[in-house]
């Protein structure tokens, strides 16, 4: 292999050329599109800290899901602002919670549109913590029983996919066998797998007001200087029953991703976070990068990276470029 016989720049002159030998695609129907839902009769709000994300009521996130769907996105995933948050995050597993009155009104209107939710009390929590708290501690066994209540509430209420974010030992197991034992024995997980106690997140908390009222999350979710603890929570995940694992936040981590597309045969996803969406955001209103460009190129890397599925705030962007042939 050497110049002059060798010229790799002739399969770069044009872009039909480029097309041909392109080694990765993007494609709409591997999106998932992360929306926040609050309660009240009509309105959204937007985030002060991620531009162009709401705060939907239901109205307004009927909107939003009926687009994503005309859009050719196959899912979306959703998160809640309850009407009060206490110390056991009781609205997270509230059969009326706003989060299961979202999944009815969501199959009820676009059925086909794939409606994932996401298990974990921190939004519901009035000190923000993922797990149930008692003298600063995180319990996890005590939380993992919510956890099930929480996913089961969700698979009666119509949801097609229940993905745990909260970090407990043994909450995939736990879900298995309360959605098994309820007849949703059909119904996947998507564990967010290797979740790392990541800075990106900060916008999301903003959004759901759910930043810890003490210390952090580091007792549970996991360090990133760590690669082969990854390993070890996908392994785990996968034996007690998931269907699907994720990597979050997604960039900063793509060795994570690829570490894991070589070992396992499962569906990967990785979460473009908050933080992710808000800075790429942020330079683009500032004129500093190109906002669509940056777009497709950072989702570009992540799928390049070995995973199948992105859960992205700009769904509907990449969908819209796409349709575009951009
Ligand atoms: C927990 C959860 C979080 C995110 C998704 N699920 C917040 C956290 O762990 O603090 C973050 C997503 C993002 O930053 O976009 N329910």
């Amino acid at each position: 292999m050497s110049f002059p016989i060798h010229r790799l720049r002739r399969l770069r002159q044009n872009a039909p050329l480029r097309h041909l030998v392109r080694e990765t695609r993007l494609s709409v129907d591997q999106l998932i599109y992360p929306l926040f839902v609050m309660h009240g009769k009509s309105g959204k709000a937007e985030i002060s800290s991620m531009p162009g994300q709401y705060r939907l009521t239901i109205p307004e996130l009927l909107k939003e899901t009926a687009e994503a769907h005309r859009l050719g996105i196959s899912a979306v995933i959703l998160f809640g602002i309850p009407k009060v948050k206490d110390e056991v995050g009781s609205e997270g597993y509230d059969p009326d919670g706003i989060v299961q009155q979202a999944i009815r009104a969501i199959k009820d209107q676009t059925p086909e549109l794939l409606v994932i939710t996401d298990v974990c009390i921190d939004e519901y929590t009035s000190h923000g913590h993922c797990g149930i708290v008692k003298n600063g501690k995180i319990l996890n066994d005590e939380t993992i029983d919510l956890l099930a209540r929480m996913a089961l509430t969700h698979a009666e209420a119509g949801a097609d996919i229940v993905a745990p974010s909260d970090m407990m030992d043994g909450r995939v197991g736990a879900i298995r066998m309360a959605l098994d034992e309820s007849g949703f024995e059909d119904m996947p997980i998507l564990a967010y797998a290797a979740k790392y106690a990541s800075c990106f997140y900060a916008p999301f908390r903003d959004a759901a007001d759910s930043t810890p009222q003490f210390g952090d999350r580091k007792s549970y979710q996991m360090d990133p200087a760590n690669r082969l603890e990854a390993l070890r929570e996908v392994a785990l995940d996968i034996d007690e029953g998931a269907d699907m694992i994720m990597v979050k936040p997604a960039l900063p981590y793509l060795d994570i991703i690829r570490e894991i597309r070589d070992r396992i045969d499962l569906p990967i996803a990785a979460y473009q976070v908050s933080g992710e969406y808000s800075m790429i955001k942020a330079a683009a209103l500032k004129g500093w990068i190109d906002e669509d460009r940056t777009i497709l190129e950072s989702h570009l890397c992540i799928k390049r990276a070995g995973a199948d599925i992105i859960l992205s705030y700009f769904a509907k962007d990449v969908a819209r470029m796409l349709r575009a042939g951009t």
